[in-house]
């Protein structure tokens, strides 16, 4: 069996490479992310091993037939990139890492909430100056006065939702699907307005699918009470940064934590080719001392990373070994 791992880092590699001896398959591995300009280094692959979050598209897919490379393993949650209906026109299967690590995400999170109740941003910069800042003017706010919005309680939502509870914050959440079994702590509101009228903080695990573009927009932000904190680490799509900014600026809100930017795929190609991030969302955010901005990072720790690259290769393997994945993704 041969595999192409494109989009491999240093820690991946670590576990491909272990695997392949454990599992005695042929591979390839390369950093460059994948596209139709680079697939055919995966000629006479059984499947490719891939994470991004740049576009999976109809040229791609096109050549993974014409190389006869049937199978696309994700390594990551995260379908909203993928061109489902070029994938089906050229009978490409897609395999996903439904769950590889929730409580790394879910302690990302807590970090941050932690960080902009703290005002760590707004110190760290004073002190980098050669400043002291009067405690007076860093009062914070303790999480387990705070009332946490959980939007979207899937793996990785739920997994939050319980750390928060476990440091006395109280929870209120939504789904589209609230869980059946819920513990009496996770108390579900009806509809996502309910939810932003009564918290403090808020936090969102829903994805970044075309239906949930702009979830938290002008109007669903301003119904947060005065001082509240939004946390985004699931797509950048979620929220109206155009609006964020807007909040910000007025000091409706007191601070946002956004690991998953709308425009992050623009800082990535001004990145990738050498500059400084110009775009102009992320300037204004960066600027800001209560706004913390992560290159979306929350998913990576070790644990996270063996879990995204053996279940992608279960999958693979599955597939070759049994004509299905395990983890299909439709
Ligand atoms: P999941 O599928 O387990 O849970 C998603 C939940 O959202 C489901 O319960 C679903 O019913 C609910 N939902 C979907 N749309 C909704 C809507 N409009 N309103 C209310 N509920 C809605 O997913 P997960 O594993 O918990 O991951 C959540 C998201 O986190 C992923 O889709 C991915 O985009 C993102 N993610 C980010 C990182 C990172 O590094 N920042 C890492 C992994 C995953
Ligand atoms: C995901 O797993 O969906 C993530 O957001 C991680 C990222 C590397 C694509």
């Amino acid at each position: 069996m041969k595999i192409t791992a494109f989009g491999v880092n240093k820690e991946e590699k670590y576990y491909f490479e272990k695997l392949a001896q454990t599992k005695n398959f042929e591979l390839v591995q390369t950093p460059e992310w994948v596209t139709a300009d680079n697939i055919e280094l995966a000629a006479g692959s059984d499947a490719i091993s891939t994470m991004q979050t740049g576009a999976y598209d109809e040229p791609l897919f096109k050549k993974m037939a014409d190389l006869q490379i049937p199978l696309l393993a994700l390594r990551n949650v995260g379908t909203d990139n993928i061109d489902f209906a070029a994938a089906r026109k050229y009978n490409i299967q897609i395999s996903n890492v439904p769950s590889y690590s929730p409580a790394t995400i879910a302690e990302f999170v807590v970090m941050t909430m932690l960080r902009l109740l703290r005002k760590t941003k707004k110190m760290d910069r004073a002190i980098e100056a050669g400043q002291l800042v009067s405690a007076q003017k860093m009062t914070g706010r303790t999480l387990r006065d705070e009332t946490v919005g959980v939007i979207g309680t899937g793996h990785i939502g739920f997994t939050t939702a319980e750390l928060l509870h476990n440091m006395g914050a109280k929870i209120i959440a939504f789904d589209a699907f609230p869980k059946k079994d819920a513990p009496d702590w996770l108390q579900y509101v009806d509809s996502l307005e309910d939810l932003l009228k009564q918290v403090s903080l808020v936090t969102l695990h829903v994805p970044g699918l075309k239906e949930n573009d702009h979830l938290l927009n002008a109007d669903r932000l301003a119904l947060l009470p005065q001082d509240a904190i939004v946390v985004n680490t699931g797509r950048g799509n979620l929220i109206d940064t155009d609006a964020l900014i807007a909040e910000l600026q007025m000091k409706r809100l007191a601070g946002a934590g956004i690991d998953t930017f709308e425009y992050e795929a623009d800082i990535e190609r001004e990145i990738q080719s050498g500059e400084q991030p110009q775009e102009s969302h992320y300037l204004a955010l960066q600027e800001m001392d209560n706004v913390i901005i992560t290159p979306h990072i929350a998913y990576h720790s070790m644990k996270a990373v063996e879990n995204m690259v053996g279940i992608s290769v279960d999958n693979i393997f599955s597939y070759v070994e049994q004509g299905t994945t395990i983890n299909p993704v439709k």
